[in-house]
């Protein structure tokens, strides 16, 4: 039997430019699978901790993977992270995580053992399509994706958008929290600019409804029409 070749829709960008809520809905309305790698990142730092690892000692963060039972689904509609028996689905969120969580990304046998995680979902629920979303899926993960979009926004937009999801932050403290996660990040996989055959959606004037729109409108013309 000839190997099913996923339609993936690959989606990066930096924090705050919305790639996981609005791919969450893009997957959710046409009736795709969804990941967020991110969560498996933040997952492994949120275990790392748990575990009284330092996550700025990497040769420890590689020996937290033998423990790492992670699991995520990818219905978009049930989206929940599991570590173990705990759900993390909100406690990964937790800004403490978002503060320690590039140190584990860049550790390089990390990102390979993830990677081969997510090819792993990527294959097993990409029927009829799945949304990845993360930093380096366009480039890395899923360099053959039919579709593959770079979501951007200004940073003074996506610093707003953070502060307004994190209640009691100020705009400038996340902007500039945000402004080191993603100066740490990009030392790590280049999100800022499109790759080579890589389509830029800028939502900076975009609402969240007009952004899941122009994603859709990008892959319907990345589809042949039948
Ligand atoms: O998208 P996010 O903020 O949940 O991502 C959490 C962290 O994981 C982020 O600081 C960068 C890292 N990440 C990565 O290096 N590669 C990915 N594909 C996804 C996330």
């Amino acid at each position: 039997m000839s190997p099913v070749t996923p339609f993936v829709v690959a989606v990066d960008g930096p924090a705050g430019s919305g790639k996981s809520s609005v791919s969450k809905e893009v997957a959710r309305r046409l009736g795709y699978g969804f990941l967020d790698t991110g969560a498996a990142y933040r997952a492994l730092a949120w275990h790392a901790e748990a575990s009284g690892i330092d996550t700025d000692d990497a040769a420890s963060v590689i020996s937290s993977l033998a423990s790492f039972d992670y699991r995520i689904g990818t219905d978009p509609a049930g989206y929940a992270v599991h570590v173990g028996e705990a759900d993390v689905t909100d406690a990964i969120r937790d800004p403490q995580i978002s503060a320690v969580v590039s140190r584990v990304a860049r550790v390089p046998e990390v990102r390979t053992h993830l990677i081969e995680l997510f090819r792993a979902i990527m294959a097993a629920d990409a029927a009829p399509g799945i949304v990845v979303e993360g930093r380096d899926i366009t480039t890395v993960v899923a360099p053959d994706a039919p579709v593959r979009i770079l979501l951007t926004a200004s940073e003074d937009v996506r610093a707003a958008r953070r502060s307004a999801e994190l209640v009691g932050s100020s705009t400038s403290d996340v902007g500039e929290q945000m402004r080191r996660r993603d100066a740490a990040d990009a030392k790590v996989v280049d999100f800022m600019t499109a790759a080579d055959g890589v389509t830029t959606v800028d939502s900076t004037e975009l609402d969240f409804d007009q952004t899941v729109e122009a994603v859709i409108g990008v892959i319907r013309s990345s589809q042949p029409v039948t």
